[in-house]
């Protein structure tokens, strides 16, 4: 028996077909086989082939079939063959046609299963971050002088000489101005002023008076500047916390009883505080503070009996500078030194925050290492 496909190779006239029956006998034969090889299709390379052997333009079934039995048909037959014809090219092109869906679909299932979620694996847990120490203690110092009646401003980094110096009673070429020398920011030709990176908080009792008028209690947290070589209790950044109570009648009492009462509260009541005179060009009387070692409770001898390293044996820890505003300085804000008085005081945080919670190395708290800031969380 010639295939049907070899048929097709043929002429109606070389296949004896002379006869409208025959022809339609013909044309159900070769359906019958394209039914039968699509329905074998499964895949996109099947169904390419398939196509190609049936709707290929060159050497297709169909261009077969219509090169051989259409084209060179007598006229009797010519209009069975033509309606035949486009009948199964209908047929033909619908059905691959309907494949190529089917296939498609079929595949986008098969992706979406192979990129299903599997709700059974493990989470990725992204590990929840917290304040850093400084900023925990920054806390802890606001709350307890907030519970006293002080409110909390802040103010730039960048400042001018007149707020950083000037203002504050330290005129160019005071001596003060050596332990505070600090970065310098390149300024336009004819700028009003130069710029600097502040190098205390100091600044902002001159800001906060020349907007308030008294009474004032303000604590200033933030950062500050200065050109300090790195080492473990030197950084070219660091935190203060800034301290200014001004009104008509705020005596030295106020001033000693408002930071005992801060010591007190911040490393407990077990510690003894004591003040030691000292000097700072916006404050007079100026003292210094100290507070009884934390780490040898003030007997200068370590647990193990030696001498405490941490304050080398004098039982007392300076902690920070302090006074009584120096009437000068309300000069400078226009408040009159007759009327008013008040105190001052600069809190280095970080060595505050390396006292209490016994850190060796101010480096630490600038390196961001998940170790260190883990221990606090
Ligand atoms: N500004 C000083 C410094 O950074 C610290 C200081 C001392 C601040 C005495 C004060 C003060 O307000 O009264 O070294």
């Amino acid at each position: 028996m010639t295939s049907s496909e070899n048929k097709a190779a043929q002429t109606l006239a070389a296949l004896g077909v002379t006869e409208a029956s025959s022809v339609s006998v013909l044309f159900a034969e070769i359906l019958a086989r394209f039914d039968g090889e699509i329905a074998g299709v499964q895949d996109e390379a099947s169904w390419k082939q398939l196509r190609d052997a049936w709707l290929g333009r060159k050497s297709g079934v169909l261009t077969l079939v219509t090169d051989n039995w259409l084209k060179p048909a007598t006229p009797e037959l010519k209009r069975v063959v033509g309606a035949e014809l486009n009948k199964l090219r209908g047929h033909v092109e619908a059905q691959i046609e309907a494949k190529r869906a089917a296939i498609e679909a079929g595949s986008d299932e098969a992706a979406l299963a192979r990129e299903r979620v599997d709700l059974s694996l493990p989470g990725v847990t992204r590990p929840v971050g917290s304040h850093h120490l400084i900023r925990q203690v920054f806390q802890e110092i606001e709350d307890i002088f907030v519970s006293i009646g002080f409110s909390v401003v802040e103010g730039p980094e960048i400042e001018t000489p007149y707020y950083n110096f000037e203002a504050l009673n330290i005129p160019e070429f005071h001596p003060v101005r050596d332990d505070m020398d600090t970065f310098y920011i390149e300024v336009p030709k004819g700028a009003p002023s130069p710029l600097l990176l502040r190098t205390h908080t100091s600044p902002m009792q001159i800001r906060t008076m020349e907007k308030r008028q008294p009474p004032v209690r303000v604590i200033v947290p933030g950062k500050v500047y200065r050109r300090d070589n790195p080492d473990a209790t030197h950084s070219f950044a660091f935190h203060q916390v800034e301290g200014l109570a001004v009104d008509t009648d705020i005596t030295f009492c106020d001033f000693t009883g408002t930071i005992e009462y801060f010591v007190n509260q911040f490393f407990g009541p077990g510690v003894k505080t004591r003040f030691r005179p000292s000097y700072f060009p916006f404050t007079e009387p100026s003292v210094e503070f100290d507070v009884t070692c934390v780490f040898c409770g003030g007997s200068g001898v370590s647990a193990s009996g030696g001498t405490c390293s941490k304050c080398k044996g004098a039982g007392w820890i300076e902690l920070f500078g302090a006074g009584m505003v120096d009437p000068a300085v309300y000069g400078f804000v226009g408040y009159d030194p007759k009327k008013v008085s008040g105190f001052a005081f600069g809190i280095g945080i970080d060595r505050l925050a390396m006292l209490k919670y016994g850190i060796d190395d101010i480096q630490v708290f600038f390196q961001s290492d998940v170790r260190f800031l883990r221990q606090f969380p």
